[in-house]
């Protein structure tokens, strides 16, 4: 089947730069985003492209040259359902926060209310792609909902391409994939279906690297690699603890360990412990998923990635504590990475709420996560632990939010490093430590050689 129109419901991290990218490198093909987000359509409709909703080097560059050619964005979701052969569906797919599964479980409404919806407009047969990382036999419920919803004799193909891009890199990630992964029923229009969609990748990424398998091999791999990644970092991050009893360095250690090739050097840097929207709630879904089929050794396994990371994030804060002489901390960064505006499950919120508890005022600079964010985050983290509106008020006082670094840094002389902004590198710190004597907890062990020999500062790495 030849594809003319695709329609993403979603227009968030993943869908709005995977469909510029498609919409770039296919440009017989038109693409439209679609979302019940009013603001974040207008936002990507922004004709300055600097108020676009997410923040990739490159994708400006992209929607100047696509948007309104073959890329839209818009909120009218039937439409764009009825005009495509092929919808992607990249819709958010959180952890569960009530009912069976609460707290573990992928939420999986969305991703259904975009099923029911593209079900009871479709008036021709539908590829449906699973772009949203889910649950693995998610297609065999999707196919339900689909055909309970449908009018008339409507034919879906569902196919399952989960999203591997990383954010803060995600434009490179999606022009250079490592591999890109499509599942598919094993039957003539379930092959049909796979072959539209690695005819649209073989525009840019080369045919080795275009993955087909089964439909539950491909929805399971994705949580797989996550889950993978993040026990990496944990298993570091263990090790960072053993490192500071001993007197061992843990990014020497990681160095030796990735120096194997069996092993290899990525994601083996200590952190003050792995954020984002997606390690979290992946893990926790795979140990849902395992303790659903009764495998209880295998689902404790991947708890304990979890639990170390809980670990690691309250270390960062207890040695905050422990070296603290007044009431005064600063957490430089926020976002759960560098190069990203987005916090979401960011280790600043954690530690953050540590600090707080402890009765802390805390100074928040980073450079590009809003102020609005900040607030927010710990508003309703805060909402979630169910303290009162006084107390949140009371709580939420003890936030400062700086604009620039430097006010920051002469406003306590405690840092917590949470973020590996580079800019935290290029700082003056002679400048700043002439000012005010600092001690300087680095949560990403990125300033050691820069610091050593900084007068008026003492530091430590994780
Ligand atoms: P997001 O929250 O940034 O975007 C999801 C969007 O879907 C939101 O704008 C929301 O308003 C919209 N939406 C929800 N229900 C809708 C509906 N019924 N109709 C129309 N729009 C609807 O989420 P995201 O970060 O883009 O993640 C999407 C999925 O991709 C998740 O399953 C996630 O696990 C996965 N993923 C994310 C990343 C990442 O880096 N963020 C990477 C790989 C995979
Ligand atoms: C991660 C995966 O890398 C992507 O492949 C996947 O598509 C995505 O999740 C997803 O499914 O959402 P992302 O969360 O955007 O991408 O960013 P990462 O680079 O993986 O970083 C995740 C967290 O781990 C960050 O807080 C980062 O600082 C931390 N990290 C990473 C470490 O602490 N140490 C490392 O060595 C690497």
């Amino acid at each position: 089947m030849k594809i003319k129109n695709i329609c993403c419901i979603g227009a968030g991290y993943v869908g709005g730069p995977t469909m510029a990218v498609i919409s770039l490198m296919c440009p017989e093909i038109n693409v439209t985003v679609v979302d019940l987000d009013k603001e974040k359509i207008n936002a990507w409709n922004d004709p300055d492209t600097s108020n676009i909703p997410v923040k990739e080097s490159g994708l400006t560059e992209i929607i100047e040259k696509v948007r309104n050619k073959n890329l839209f964005f818009s909120t009218d979701i039937d439409n764009a359902i009825l005009e495509s052969e092929m919808i992607f569906i990249a819709v958010n797919t959180p952890t569960k926060t009530t009912g069976e599964g609460k707290g573990m479980a992928a939420d999986l409404k969305y991703v259904i209310s975009s099923a029911i919806n593209i079900a009871r407009v479709a008036k021709t047969d539908k590829i449906v792609v699973e772009k949203s990382t889910l649950p693995v036999r998610t297609a065999e419920k999707l196919k339900e909902v689909l055909l309970e919803n449908a009018r008339g004799n409507i034919k879906f193909d569902i196919i399952s391409n989960p999203e591997f891009l990383a954010e803060g890199t995600a434009i490179n990630d999606l022009f250079k994939s490592d591999r890109v992964l499509i599942g598919g029923e094993d039957s003539i229009r379930g092959k049909n279906a796979v072959d539209a969609l690695v005819k649209i990748y073989e525009k840019w990424i080369p045919k080795k690297k275009i993955i087909t398998t089964n439909i539950w091999s491909s929805e399971l791999s994705k949580l797989a690699s996550n889950a993978m990644l993040a026990q990496r970092i944990s298993s570091v991050n263990s090790l960072s603890a053993l490192c500071e009893a001993t007197g061992a360095d843990i990014d020497e250690v990681s160095k030796v360990i990735g120096l194997d090739k069996r092993i290899g050097p990525s994601f083996l840097k200590a952190s003050v412990g792995f954020g984002g929207s997606c390690f979290q709630k992946d893990i926790l879904n795979l140990v849902y998923l395992c303790r659903k089929y009764k495998l209880n050794d295998v689902a404790d396994y991947w708890e304990q990635v979890i639990k170390i990371n809980d670990y690691q994030k309250s270390r960062f804060s207890q040695k905050l504590l422990e070296l603290a002489n007044d009431k005064n901390i600063t957490i430089l960064g926020w976002a759960f990475k560098k190069d990203t505006n987005d916090s979401r499950e960011s280790a600043a919120i954690y530690v953050a709420e540590i600090l707080i508890n402890n009765n802390m005022n805390i100074h928040v600079y980073d450079p590009m996560v809003t102020d609005e964010r900040i607030l927010l985050d710990l508003k309703l983290l805060f909402q979630h632990k169910k303290f009162s509106d006084a107390e949140i008020q009371k709580k939420l006082s003890m936030l400062k939010i700086h604009k620039n670094h430097k006010d920051a840094l002469l406003s306590s002389n405690l840092i917590g490093i949470v973020t590996e902004w580079d800019e935290f590198i290029n700082y003056n710190w002679e400048e700043i430590a002439k000012k005010n004597v600092l001690t300087v907890i680095d949560g990403r062990n990125i300033l050691s050689e820069r610091l050593d020999q900084v007068k008026n500062i003492k530091y430590f790495k994780l």
